[in-house]
Parts: C-alpha cells; sequence; structure tokens
C-alpha cells in the first residue's frame, strides 16, 4: 500500500499581474519515490518547488504535502509545516552568511521543536558530506561554493524530513564529490523513509532515481495579458 506525499490537481499559480500563470493539472509522488525532475530554463522547476515547499502560494486548485492541505493553511501555519517536515535545498542555497557552516546546520533545529539535532549530529552530517570539523567552524562565506551546497543539504536533511525537495544541488560539484553527496542523500532517504523531489539538468543522474517527470509534460504556461496590448 502506497500513499500520497505530494497530490497536485489543477493548480494555478502566478508570480504577478502582469506575469503568465502556470497551471500544473495532476502531478502525484508516493512515498519514498525518488523523482528526477527535468526541464529547459525558465520551464517552471523552482517555481514549482517554491509550491510544494509553501514557499508561494497558488491562487487555485489542489496542493497536499504529506496528507496536508496547504492550501487551506495560513501563511505562519505553512512556515510552520516546512520547518517541521520538509528539506529544502535552494539553488542558491540561501545559507546565513555570518554563521558558520556548523550553525547553519543547527538552525533547522532552532525552527522546529520536532528537529532539535545536537551539534555533535550535525558535525558528523557534515562530515559525511565531505566537510570536516575545521572546515564546519568556519563562516560560511569562507567556504567554495561546492562545499557551501553540501552546508545547505546538511541543513537540509537535519532531523529527517520526510520529504526531501532538491534545486539543481549538486550543480556545483565535482564528479567524485557529486556521487558521494548522491549517496548520502540516497541513503538518507532510504533509511528516514522520505522522498525525494530533485531537480538537475544532468541527464547522466535520471537512471539512478525511479522516475523521471518532464516538467513540460506537468506545467502549462499561459499569458494571460495576451491581445491586451
Ligand atoms: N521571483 C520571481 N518573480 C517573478 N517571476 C519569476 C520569479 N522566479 C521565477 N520567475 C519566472 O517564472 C518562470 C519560471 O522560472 P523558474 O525559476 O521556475 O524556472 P526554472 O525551470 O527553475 O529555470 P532554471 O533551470 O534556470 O533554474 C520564468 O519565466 C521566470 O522569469
Ligand atoms: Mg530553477
Amino acid at each position: 500500500m502506497s500513499e500520497l506525499v505530494l497530490d497536485i490537481s489543477g493548480l494555478e499559480f502566478q508570480w504577478s499581474d502582469q506575469s503568465p500563470s502556470m497551471r500544473v493539472d495532476q502531478l502525484s509522488v508516493q512515498s519514498g519515490e525518488r523523482v528526477f525532475l527535468k526541464g529547459a530554463s525558465g520551464s517552471g522547476k523552482s517555481t514549482l518547488l517554491s509550491l510544494i515547499g509553501g514557499v508561494t502560494t497558488a491562487s487555485t486548485g489542489r496542493l497536499a504535502v504529506l496528507g496536508q492541505d496547504l492550501q487551506s493553511m495560513s501563511a505562519k501555519q505553512r512556515d510552520r509545516f516546512r520547518a517541521d517536515h520538509l528539506g529544502l535545498i535552494f539553488q542558491q542555497f540561501n545559507l546565513i552568511p555570518y554563521l558558520t557552516a556548523v550553525e547553519n546546520v543547527l538552525l533547522t533545529g532552532r525552527f522546529s521543536k520536532q528537529r532539535k539535532i545536537t551539534r555533535a549530529e550535525a558535525l558528523t552530517l557534515l562530515k559525511e558530506l565531505g566537510i570536516a570539523n575545521d572546515l564546519a567552524e568556519k563562516q560560511v562565506t569562507q567556504l567554495s561554493i561546492g562545499q557551501q551546497q553540501r552546508v545547505a543539504a546538511a541543513r537540509a536533511l537535519a532531523g529527517k524530513p520526510k520529504l526531501i525537495i532538491a534545486d539543481e544541488p549538486t550543480s556545483a560539484l565535482d564528479e567524485e564529490t557529486r556521487d558521494g553527496y548522491l549517496d548520502l542523500l540516497f541513503n538518507q532517504c532510504h533509511t528516514n523513509g522520505a522522498t525525494l523531489i530533485f531537480v538537475s539538468h544532468d541527464r547522466t543522474l535520471a537512471p539512478l532515481f525511479d522516475r523521471e517527470v518532464n516538467i513540460a509534460d506537468v506545467v502549462h504556461w499561459s499569458d494571460q495579458k495576451e491581445g491586451e496590448q
């Protein structure tokens, strides 16, 4: 028996009144699935992930994440839900620049009682991602981009979230580091019974996943301003 971790139907979203509107007719992801999401630049991958992560909200339609209806939540409830249950790895990392790497990872536990982690656990997670203790104690801005990308992953994995949403998380990594990173990500998902939605331009990674989703098959853009000028 499988349950849906993501259940979208008839979802519509617009960045602003002047922007085209985006529609997702149907998309569902089963519990424990590892989904590879691909599509051209500007096709709406990050926009879709920001909706799933409750960072932005759709104007209409159904969006249920881990069985919870995000559409009926207030902004505050969505923030709480994200902090408690989701692991987000953003394309731009969103690390706090004046904190050290380990402090950035510990932030996850600061925002959620359910995801408390100790400093030792945070250091272990970072070490598994190839960030040794001396680097972990440095301000994140002193780390290389690839190292920052791994700190962002550690922060997302902290406290064992049930859904991990990763937006091009391997773009700055060399092949060997990337493979180690994916191993850890997959292991964590397996051990924690987590589901993974992973965006990447690197097609060679697709066979490692349970399913490949082409964004053009699920997301449709329409220019509502058409004919107005
Ligand atoms: N914060 C924003 N405000 C307004 N429009 C935005 C914003 N973010 C994205 N868009 C628009 O939404 C569309 C989809 O962008 P999105 O970032 O989702 O694409 P993407 O598939 O993630 O691209 P990439 O592969 O380059 O990361 C683009 O036309 C973009 O201009
Ligand atoms: Mg993007």
